[in-house]
């Protein structure tokens, strides 16, 4: 319909939710978005956003006249055809995902009808088929979501691929959603829904076995004297590996891949199938977030009664979320050892405070540092590489610096007397 476009329905308005629907209405679509929550849905129609993400905020006033915020599945269901279902799919105790609120959108969709529901929250393999058992006639297409937090817009607007996968009888809605990516140019894969649904799962699995292989390349390199970012820049230009992804450091965070490699192994579990290689890489990132105190350690000796400071919270830079954040293991950690923890970050300390009570919230980094044993970076923000080291240095009790990212300049550091220690990295022959 030239002109007078029928509108895309969003599901769910968390991280996902907002992300999808304020981009398709950049592309100029009319979006109808619905959430449970109505405050939530009260302070979007106001323009309010929680979210840290960078652009978001910007793009959606921009969007606004598009974008309609309601709670009522009757609104969203007679204004479109393709329903986008963003909702969360929470890890359990049981490292299953639980899909309740999914199954709670499939129950209000009308047996038989248009509609298709576009599945972006990220579920088990298998899923799309289950649902189809229960009701064969629902249209459904998998369109899993690639988007990283920080990136989100960029990353939505030039997609690298788009998968979309529907079995028999669903194939025009696939094709409705194809011609939705279309204009952004990523190359479309047309797939089954099994397939599709792995394929999100086995991306992010792959991604964080990357990050936990460099991450003991970085541990066997601290054995030899090799260092780990000299080794990755020199993987890293072989294409067959590329270069992205091999940044050791205290481990990986982040709302995805604790949760889809949890639920890749259970997936494999279920299906009778021992997953080998994912245990390892789960045991490999616990301990990574772990070795950080050792090398406090073997710095300070005990770190009963001394004062640590951490700079960064979020799982990664230029978001505020702190799920299964590394800092949350290593707060207690250390708290578990006698020390006292102070933190700094840029966006994250308030959504922190709650989730790490005895930590104390420094204003500023160089709050956090003043009459610090030794300091962590947790998070490589980039202010933290702006910071007037050689001036902190003097509030510090003693300046011994962790860089648990390998994000700051150790030779700067070193001339400006500090004890630098990264992950993976020799000390200088010297000693210092
Ligand atoms: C990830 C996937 O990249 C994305 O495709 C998916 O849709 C959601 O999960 P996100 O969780 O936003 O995105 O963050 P990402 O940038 O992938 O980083 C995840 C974690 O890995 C962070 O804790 C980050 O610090 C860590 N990481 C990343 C490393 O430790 N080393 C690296 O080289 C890269």
């Amino acid at each position: 319909m030239e002109g007078e476009r029928e509108a895309v329905g969003v599901v769910g308005v968390g991280w996902v939710g907002l992300v999808t629907a304020t981009c398709f209405a950049e592309l100029g679509h009319p979006i109808v978005a619905l959430d449970v929550n109505a405050e939530k849905v009260e302070s979007l129609r106001r323009g309010e956003i929680t979210i840290h993400e960078p652009g978001l905020a910007e793009l959606l006033t921009a969007n606004s006249e598009r974008i309609t915020f309601t709670t009522s599945m009757d609104e969203v269901l007679a204004a479109t055809r393709l329903l986008f279902c963003c909702v969360d799919t929470p890890p359990t105790y049981s490292g299953d995902a639980d899909l309740s609120r999914v199954r709670s959108v499939v129950a209000q969709l009308p047996e038989g009808s248009e509609h298709a529901l576009v599945m972006k929250s990220t579920v088990p393999s298998g899923t799309g088929a289950s649902i189809r058992r229960d009701k064969p006639d629902l249209r459904y297409v998998s369109c899993p979501e690639f988007l990283k937090e920080g990136s989100a817009i960029q990353d939505f607007m030039h997609p690298d691929r788009v998968v979309v996968g529907a079995d028999a009888g669903s194939e025009d809605s696939a094709d409705a959603v194809e011609s939705l990516y279309e204009p952004l140019g990523g190359e479309i894969v047309r797939t089954d829904v099994a397939s599709a649904e792995m394929i999100k799962l086995a991306s992010n699995a792959f991604l964080a076995t990357k990050i936990s292989f460099i991450n003991e390349i970085a541990n066997v390199c601290e054995q030899t004297g090799a260092d780990v970012t000299e080794v990755a820049r020199g993987m890293g230009l072989d294409e067959r590996i590329g270069a992205s992804f091999l940044q050791a450091g205290i481990g990986y965070g982040g709302s995805c891949f604790p949760k889809d490699v949890s639920a890749l192994k259970q997936l494999a579990g279920n299906s009778g199938y021992h997953f080998q290689l994912l245990n390892a890489v789960i045991e490999v990132n616990e301990l990574q977030k772990r070795r950080v105190i050792a090398k406090l350690e073997k710095h300070l000796g005990s770190l009963a009664d001394k004062r640590i400071a951490l700079l960064g919270l979020a799982f990664k830079p230029d978001t505020d979320d702190m799920r299964e954040a590394s800092s949350l293991v290593l707060s207690a950690r250390l708290q578990g050892e006698g020390a006292e923890v102070v933190a700094y970050d840029p966006v994250a300390s308030g959504s922190a405070g709650s989730m790490l009570p005895e930590v104390e919230m420094a204003s500023s980094a160089s709050a956090a540092l003043e009459r610090a044993d030794a300091a962590v970076l947790v998070t490589e923000w980039p202010e933290f590489a702006e910071l007037d080291w050689a001036s902190v240095r003097e509030s510090m009790a003693s300046p011994i610096l962790i860089d648990g990212r390998n994000y700051l300049d150790g030779v700067e550091l070193r001339a400006a007397g500090f004890v630098y220690d990264g992950i993976g990295r020799p000390d200088p022959p010297d000693g210092t």
